[in-house]
């Protein structure tokens, strides 16, 4: 990547005009070009579609280096998160800046569960989804009927907004674990005091009036883990979803449910899904023939991608794919479990790292391509990956939009355009 490090100011000729762009770094070195001066100045503006290279604020919350495969959240490194942390000290890491000590740890979980229940009026809206509902679209719709059921006074109190963040983190748990419940027609499970964020989780999903679930430590931290994995990733589809939401000074559950919806598509958290798909597609359809799958995924003119891989702004592997990919491994064997997707799974990597066209075009596996894999080890059925997936990202989102609520530069979120259409036509 070229760079210019530690110009003070960039200058930007156009016909016979030149001025000065004031040049700054962050904590990293990331170099940016202020142009908010531009249009003024120039009467031009910048045309970035997708904005690779637009920058949308300065964060204190999440860094990362795409060359080098680096994720860190407030500083932390991502694999020391993942191995030393629950997922709810790294919600509260995200959302307050600090890992909290012990006090704060119990006080927050506590907090957590106390706000876990349902509004009763809330359990009838599920009475009248279909059965077949997809689960991603039942959580979008009661994240932000939320708002009705708790509308905070005071959006920009600490205290509401304490509130509205315990709330989300604890209650979307809940929604999530009732529309898989639904969905299947079984009797929902109540949130329990006595156990911990996702053990609540996992026994609101397994739990049967005629089968006692049994906790295994090995699924309750491989979903501690898989979770933080997913807590933040800084100016992504979603997060800039929540952020542009709430920059109108829309409440935080409505940010919060519109940022689900985006992360639903399969080029973004959805791909979770569509992995688990695309394997099974493989191993039954194509019976396991990955050179099939590869050339139509290289072939310009058919529109299939490789779920799972690429990304845009890793060009080297994920390091959040390499976690995942090592504790597929752990966890199927720690639970015995032999699936022929896992084998698939490899085979496909290794032709992916093999090709001229994904390594021309630095394409790795992602975080979705081996995460569905542990999940359906653990019995979690595939719609329900990117519920999960949003699960893990509420803290980051919330995080986020607590930022830029702060944000000195702070502006309602709206792009400009270059107009191509018809000028004026006369109206007859
Ligand atoms: N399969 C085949 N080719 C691919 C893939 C893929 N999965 N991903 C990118 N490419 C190719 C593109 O066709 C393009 O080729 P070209 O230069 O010849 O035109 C080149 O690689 C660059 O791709 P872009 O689309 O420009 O990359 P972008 O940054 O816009 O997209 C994205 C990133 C959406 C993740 C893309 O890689 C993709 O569609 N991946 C599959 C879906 C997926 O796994 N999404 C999850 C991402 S992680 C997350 O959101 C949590």
């Amino acid at each position: 990547m070229a760079t210019a490090k530690k110009a003070t100011s960039a200058k930007l000729k156009i016909g016979t005009k030149t001025i000065d762009l004031p040049v700054f770094y962050g904590s990293e070195n990331e170099g940016a070009i202020d142009i908010q001066s531009l249009r003024k100045e120039t009467g031009f503006i910048t045309y970035d579609p997708g904005f690779g290279n637009t920058g949308c604020c300065k964060s204190d919350i999440t860094f990362i280096d795409g060359e080098k495969g680096i994720l860190h959240y407030r500083g932390y490194d991502i694999n020391d998160l993942a191995e030393h942390c629950e997922f709810i000290d790294v919600a509260y890491l995200l959302v307050h800046g600090k890992l909290p000590n012990e006090k704060q740890h119990l006080s927050f979980s506590k907090h957590l569960n106390h706000h876990s229940m349902l509004h009763e009026d809330m359990h009838h809206f599920f009475d009248n989804y279909p059965d077949h509902a997809h689960p991603m679209a039942t959580l979008s719709a009661m994240a932000v009927s939320l708002s009705s059921f708790y509308p905070e006074l005071e959006q920009t109190k600490k205290e509401s907004i304490d509130m509205m963040v315990t709330r989300l983190i604890s209650k979307l748990r809940t929604i999530a674990a009732f529309s898989y419940k639904k969905s299947i027609g079984h009797p929902m499970v109540q949130p329990r005091h006595d156990l911990k964020y996702c053990e609540n989780f996992l026994n609101m999903m397994f739990w049967t009036p005629v089968n006692d679930y049994k906790l295994d430590p090995v699924c309750v931290k491989a979903l501690n883990k898989l979770l933080i994995l997913h807590a933040d990733h800084e100016q992504n589809c979603s997060a800039s979803v929540v952020k542009m939401v709430g920059s109108a000074e829309a409440n935080l559950y409505a940010s919060i449910s519109a940022g689900i919806c985006a992360l639903w598509g399969p080029l973004h958290g959805g791909a979770n899904q569509h992995v688990i798909e695309m394997l099974e597609t493989i191993l039954k359809r194509d019976k396991g023939n990955i050179k099939k799958v590869i050339e139509r995924a290289k072939d310009k003119n058919d529109p299939f991608r490789l779920m799972g891989v690429g990304h845009r702004v890793y060009k080297s592997y994920d390091p959040r794919a390499k976690v995942a990919k090592q504790m597929c491994k752990d966890v199927l064997a720690k639970l015995g479990v032999n699936d022929p997707l896992v084998d698939l799974a490899q085979k496909l990597e290794e032709a992916v790292l093999a090709d001229d066209y994904f390594q021309s075009r630095n394409l790795y596996p992602n975080i979705d391509f081996y995460t569905g894999l542990t999940y359906r080890a653990m019995g979690i059925p595939t719609n329900m990956f990117t519920v999960l997936f949003a699960i893990g990202r509420i803290p980051g989102w919330i995080a986020q939009w607590l930022e830029m609520k702060e944000d000195p530069d702070g502006r309602i979120g709206r792009p400009r355009q270059i107009y191509t259409g018809p000028t004026l036509r006369s109206f007859e």
